[in-house]
């Protein structure tokens, strides 16, 4: 049982200042009667709930895909860069979302923000090893001997011996790769590559778990998950 001013709150109707004007108007029906107390509990996922007349759909959680861009810190705050959630119109950012997992602030890509704890909590596991591919421009041009390398694990500078990873070669491009990683140590991605004698200039995530980055978002752009997506990410509950 939740009060009614925060569902509605919840919900993207304003402020819970907003919504106690909103509910002295008398345009708020539960199950068919007026109510007009905002600190009436109720089950959200049960009450059918009108505003003036049309009915209100109940979201506690909010999980976006972004298209994270360049010179954007993956935080909720930061003293001197901007962050993915300044780029989150008022309507998402309502529910708090936090990014899941840190993307390089010169990285790109897919970035999960949510304000769902839990399923954060289950993506980062390094016992999930959920998979996450990235495309990665080379200063010099790839070997074909980093993909044996990299399936075997590499040796990172601080003695780290990293998972098993997939690297793809692309024949038109040889300072273009694909790498699928199953772990999420800082920076891994580059110290990869600096491992085997390389580095890499250019780097976006283009898949999270089993979905690929949406091609349609530009830089900074941003949707939420179908309901599709999120049974590939093992969200069940949306609200
Ligand atoms: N690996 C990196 O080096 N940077 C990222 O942002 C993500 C993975």
């Amino acid at each position: 049982m939740e009060r009614l001013d925060k569902i509605l709150a919840g919900g993207g109707l304003g402020s819970r200042k907003e919504i106690k004007q909103l509910l002295r108007t008398g345009g708020v029906l539960v199950d068919g009667q007026e109510v007009r107390d905002p600190s009436l509990h109720i089950d959200p996922a049960a009450a059918q709930i009108t505003v003036f007349g049309k009915p209100f759909h109940y979201q506690k959680y909010i999980y976006l895909m972004m298209n994270k861009p360049d010179g954007v810190v993956s935080a909720t705050e930061d003293n001197r860069f901007p962050t993915v959630v300044d780029l989150l119109d008022e309507e998402a950012r309502r529910f708090a979302p936090f990014p899941v997992g840190r993307l390089d602030r010169d990285t790109e890509g897919f970035l999960l923000l949510t304000n769902d704890g839990q399923t954060a909590h289950r993506l980062l596991s390094p016992r999930k090893h959920v998979p996450k591919t990235y495309l990665a421009q080379l200063a010099q041009d790839a070997q074909s001997s980093y993909i044996a390398a990299f399936e075997q694990g590499v040796t990172l500078e601080d003695g780290y011996r990293t998972l098993p990873a997939q690297l793809a070669l692309d024949e038109n491009n040889p300072r273009q790769i694909r790498l699928t990683i199953y772990e999420g140590k800082f920076h891994q991605v580059k110290r990869m590559f600096e491992a085997v004698g390389n580095r890499v200039c250019y780097l976006k995530r283009i898949r999270f778990g089993s979905v690929p980055l949406d091609d349609t978002l530009a830089p900074g752009e941003y949707r939420p998950l179908s309901a599709e997506e999120c049974e590939k990410l093992g969200i069940e509950e949306t609200i």
